[in-house]
């Protein structure tokens, strides 16, 4: 596959910047799973967990592929990969919640990527709201999204959606985020800035 890059410069001398990218990126060899995973476990991902009801119960799945998109109106966007046992639900679903986990949470962050039938057997850590979605307990940032549009990529769907309300607590209590890095869950520490 050839990945084209427009030429916005109006010279013609054939050595603009834009040709010289165009030339790098064609010449270049197909980029491999290995080098894929290599390059991203370097880019750290803020940990979420994105619930949501079906008609055979709560669902939900660990995810680092949460971002902010467009402020007005407020979107968000994530992925999830088509063979995720979530994938059905979340293609029927009109909302979801999106759960931003703090570094005390990453338990709910492996259970979330583990087995599907165990995420949701703690009865006391989660309930429904009344909006109908299942609601993590102890979750001091969470997000309710409506208005799901689903984008088919690669291997992957992109979920662009609106975001329709917000639960932000604040607490005494301190948060730090939890991140995904390095194949590892860890957690941030602030730079001691000169
Ligand atoms: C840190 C982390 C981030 C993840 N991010 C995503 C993601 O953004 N999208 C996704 O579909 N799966 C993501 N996964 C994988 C899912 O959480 C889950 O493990 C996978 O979909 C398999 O679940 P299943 O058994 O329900 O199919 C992530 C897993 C981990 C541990």
């Amino acid at each position: 596959m050839t990945i084209h890059v427009s030429a916005h410069s109006s010279a013609t001398d054939g050595e603009t910047p834009a040709r010289h990218a165009e030339a790098a990126v064609e010449s270049s060899p197909a980029v491999t799973p290995e080098q894929y995973r290599k390059a991203f476990r370097r880019h750290p991902g803020a940990v979420v967990v994105i619930t949501l009801s079906s008609p055979s119960g709560p669902v939900g799945f660990t995810a680092t592929s949460f971002v902010s998109l467009s402020l007005d109106p407020p979107l968000a966007s994530f992925n999830i990969t088509q063979v995720s046992s979530s994938i059905a639900a979340l293609s029927a679903a009109s909302s979801a919640i999106v759960h931003v986990l703090s570094d005390d949470q990453a338990h709910l962050a492996a259970r979330f990527a583990r087995d599907a039938a165990q995420r949701f057997a703690d009865l006391s850590s989660w309930s429904l709201l009344p909006t109908g979605e299942p609601v993590l307990h102890d979750t001091r940032t969470w997000f309710r999204i409506g208005d799901l549009v689903r984008i088919p990529a690669g291997d992957s769907v992109l979920v662009i959606a609106r975001i329709v309300a917000i639960h932000c607590e604040t607490d005494a209590r301190p948060s730090r985020p939890l991140v995904y890095y390095e194949g590892r869950f860890q957690a941030v520490a602030p730079i001691d800035e000169a």
